[in-house]
């Protein structure tokens, strides 16, 4: 069942062109001018009533969940919130009729994601549940849901799931500031396009891995690892971490790239490697001055940029590029090499890449 692949972890990173492909089939309209979410019974009038939106998830969906909230806020100008689900439920939080609140859920079955979201209906919000299960309980009991088709998910360490979560997201948040009139009809069509062009994009990364399996290798054995990145970049960083953790059992930070001069520096020394994201133009020269107080420091540095950055080589010791994007749309792709780095560096120290110790792929006790 794996394809030819050695584990199932890496067959899903490969199956992530075809997964998003999916997720987007059927909901981009033909002339890119709006998102298709049949599903979704909102009316306008409805969608013009809410107030907050609270997301809701655990772990990668967790991750999931503050790219969402950076995609809503930006093009609906709701405030939203992201929640871990075992905190959401025990905080009495503060969620009424005019709250709409999204769960994340690769498996559906997550027991604190499912309590939450019993909590958040039981409180009079709007619920919207995203996940890749059919029947799941987390469909069953949102009033509504929408599906990431990535196709079943069997290696404990998510991958496909977030990509397809955050192409569900970017749609979503494109969707609800329609219904909003909160985004130009340009920036609908730039973003629109911008997500076809994601599967030849990813295709694009997976086709040449070899430099990020020589950086796994080589700083496999490291005891600690550093991921920075501002905005966007930061979330991903976060998505990052974890996985590496999970999976290759690496002490993994991830830090706003800003805060790292309140305590985080002190770390910081040489040869210890971090792993630096600038793909966020907006705040690129601000990331390039946090990369020189690690080099000065003398840290490894690995950048994640786009392509056609011609500066960053000057201030990293080395570059993974990814394919030029939006900058919205620069997580989806900038993630991937995040992964197979985590996925390499695992298989090198000999790990259990599938089924890393202590984990269980979908965790319904509390
Ligand atoms: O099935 P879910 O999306 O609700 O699962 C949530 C987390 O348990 C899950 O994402 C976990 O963090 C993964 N093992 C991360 O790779």
């Amino acid at each position: 069942e794996k394809g030819g692949y050695e584990h199932f972890m890496i067959k899903e990173i490969y199956e992530q062109p075809r997964a998003i492909r999916e997720t987007m089939s059927s909901r981009l309209a033909k002339d890119d001018s709006h998102i298709i979410l049949d599903e979704l019974k909102w009316t306008k009038q409805e969608m013009a009533a809410i107030k907050k939106i609270v997301v809701v998830a655990c772990g990668t969906a967790y991750n999931a969940g503050l790219v969402g909230k950076y995609y809503l806020e930006s093009l609906s100008r709701i405030p939203v919130e992201v929640d871990v689900a075992s905190e959401f439920r025990y905080r009495s939080p503060l969620v009424d009729e005019n709250t709409l609140a999204i769960v994340v859920s690769q498996s559906g079955e997550t027991l604190d994601t499912l309590a939450a979201l019993k909590e958040a209906k039981r409180l009079g919000a709007k619920t919207l549940a995203i996940t890749n299960v059919v029947g799941s309980s987390i469909s069953r009991e949102a009033d509504q849901v929408i599906y990431t088709w990535a196709g079943p998910e069997i290696a404990v360490a998510s991958t496909k799931a977030y990509t397809t979560q955050l192409v569900l997201m970017s749609m979503l948040a494109i969707y609800i500031a329609g219904l909003r009139d909160t985004i130009s009809a340009e920036r609908s069509r730039e973003l629109i396009s911008g997500l076809r062009n994601l599967p030849a994009q990813l295709h694009e990364i997976l086709e040449d891995v070899e430099s990020i399996k020589t950086f796994a290798q080589k700083y496999g054995f490291n005891e600690d690892v550093f991921f920075i990145g501002r905005s966007l970049d930061y979330a991903v960083a976060l998505e990052g971490a974890l996985k590496l953790k999970e999976i290759s059992y690496i002490h993994a930070e991830a830090y706003a790239a800003g805060e790292l001069k309140h305590g985080t520096l002190a770390l910081i020394i040489e040869g210890v490697p971090v792993i630096a994201l600038a793909t966020q133009h907006d705040v690129y020269e601000k990331t390039l001055s946090n990369i020189k107080e690690v080099k000065a420091r003398d840290a490894v540095v690995i950048g994640i940029a786009q392509q056609g950055d011609e500066q960053i080589n000057k201030y990293v010791d080395h570059t993974i590029f990814i394919p030029k994007a939006d900058k919205f749309l620069a997580p989806i792709l900038a993630v991937l090499p995040l992964q197979l780095l985590a996925y390499y560096a695992a298989v090198t120290r000999g790990c259990d890449v599938d089924k890393p110790r202590n984990l269980a792929k979908s965790v319904t006790v509390e």
